[in-house]
Formats: C-alpha cells, sequence, structure tokens
C-alpha cells in the first residue's frame, strides 16, 4: 500500500507546555480510529518533545531540526542521537524559514541529512524557494533541482521524504496551480535513482488547509504549518487528503 505523509510543523508555537500538550491531545483526539495509509508526524518545538511525546499515540513524533555535529561542545544544538533517544522518527531538514532567515547553507544542510540517517530518523528535506508566483517553471526546477542535489551525499538512502515548497506560498494564503505541483513531484521523482534513493515520498507545503487540500494531486502528502495549530482543522487535513 502507498504510504502518505501528513506532518504538522508547529514553528515557534506555542508558548508553553500546557498549550503545546493541549494541541496535542486535540489532534490525536480528532484523528479517525484508523488512518489507513496515512501516517501523521507531529513536529513541535525542541522543548514541548517530551509532553508532545507522551500525548502522541495514532501520530508520531518529529522535530524541526537537528545539529549537523554529532555531538560534543556546541552551545544551543540538539543532536541526532539526543532527539532519537527521545523517540524522534522524523526530522525536517533545509526549511527555507532556517535557509532565508538563519542562513543555513548547502553543506550544513547536507551534513543534517546524513546525521539524521546515521541515528536512524528519517529526513524531510524542504526544497523550494521562489519568491514570486510568476516565476518560471524553468528556474524553479533548476533551483530545486540544485537543492536537491546539494542535500544529498550520494550515499545509499532507504526512505526519503521531500517537500516542495514555495517560499511566496507559505503562511500567505495563496497555493499555486495544483498542475505546477505535480510537474514538479514529478520532476523530483525523476532524479531519483540517480540519488540512490530506495523510496522516496514528495510532499507539498505552503498554505495547505481543508478547503484545499483535494485539489493537489500525484503527492504523496503535506508539510502543514499555520493549520496544523489547530486540532479540528489539521485532521480534517488528514481526512481530506486523497
Ligand atoms: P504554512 O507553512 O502551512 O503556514 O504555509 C508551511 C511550512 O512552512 O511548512
Amino acid at each position: 500500500m502507498a504510504r502518505r505523509f501528513i506532518i504538522a510543523n508547529w514553528k515557534m508555537n506555542p508558548t508553553n507546555k500546557e498549550e503545546a500538550s493541549a494541541l496535542a491531545a486535540e489532534v490525536e483526539s480528532q484523528l479517525p480510529e484508523s488512518q489507513a495509509d496515512r501516517e501523521v508526524i507531529v513536529c513541535p518545538p525542541f522543548i514541548y518533545l517530551q509532553s508532545v511525546r507522551s500525548v502522541l499515540n495514532k501520530s508520531k513524533l518529529g522535530s524541526q531540526d537537528i545539529s549537523c555535529f554529532e555531538g560534543g561542545a556546541y552551545t544551543g544544538e540538539v543532536s541526532g542521537r539526543q532527539l532519537y533517544n527521545m523517540g524522534v522518527g522524523y526530522c525536517i531538514i533545509g526549511h527555507s524559514e532556517r535557509r532565508q532567515f538563519i542562513h543555513e547553507t548547502s553543506e550544513e544542510i547536507r551534513a543534517k541529512l546524513r546525521t539524521c540517517l546515521d541515528n536512524k530518523m528519517i529526513p524531510v528535506l524542504c526544497v523550494g524557494g521562489g519568491l514570486k508566483a510568476s516565476d518560471d517553471e524553468a528556474t524553479i526546477r533548476a533551483m530545486v533541482r540544485k537543492q536537491f542535489n546539494e542535500g544529498l551525499d550520494n550515499s545509499p538512502i532507504d526512505v526519503l521524504l521531500v517537500t516542495y515548497e514555495p517560499t511566496w506560498a507559505i503562511g500567505s494564503g495563496r497555493t499555486p496551480d495544483p498542475d505546477h505541483v505535480s510537474r514538479i513531484a514529478a520532476f523530483l521523482r525523476e532524479q531519483q535513482d540517480e540519488l540512490h534513493v530506495k523510496e522516496m515520498y514528495i510532499l507539498y507545503g505552503g498554505s495547505v488547509n481543508s478547503h484545499n487540500a483535494s485539489s493537489f494531486r500525484d503527492i504523496d502528502g503535506f508539510l502543514v504549518g499555520g493549520a496544523s495549530l489547530d486540532g479540528h482543522e489539521f485532521a480534517e487535513i488528514v481526512r481530506a487528503f486523497k
């Protein structure tokens, strides 16, 4: 059976542990008893991983980032080993907000992806960019291919999730033409063999909500930001995904 992934990216929300646990509990209570082929993954801020983990049952735990260092004297960093030991199964890597605002480099992204895999977690590699809806598709393909290739180091990967997110669609309430998303997804899939990835899934992210979720086709899931902060709305997206 095909696997599907619906990922909640809470970003820097909420502001305290009680609200984080309550949101996780709301998500859990709203999810259908049997989600069949879909895996739901909740990515809270690091400081809430433990409290959210104790609430999750039908869904899995993910992180929004990972250190590129294995371990040692790196103030403020959280290692792959620490995340794995906390029960994290998936790590978002190379989100455009980190590329843009924290100036994460391709070298760091590649190192993060490697340490994620070395610690038996599944990477969710974000690619995209495109500051304007009018950007032409050839430019987007070139950009996405570059980020995709730069993120991988040619050693074999069992399972990889790749999320296509146009920057202009993130948090804006605007989404690209679903046909454009399908074409980019197909383009990314064409490169799977060349990059030694055994199982690859293509997700879309950027202003996904319960109303537009069913319009996207030929993708394997969503990365959801704003709409994942409402448990009911998020569960509706899980249900709406075809
Ligand atoms: P959004 O965020 O759903 O709020 O647009 C998506 C993301 O940044 O992952």
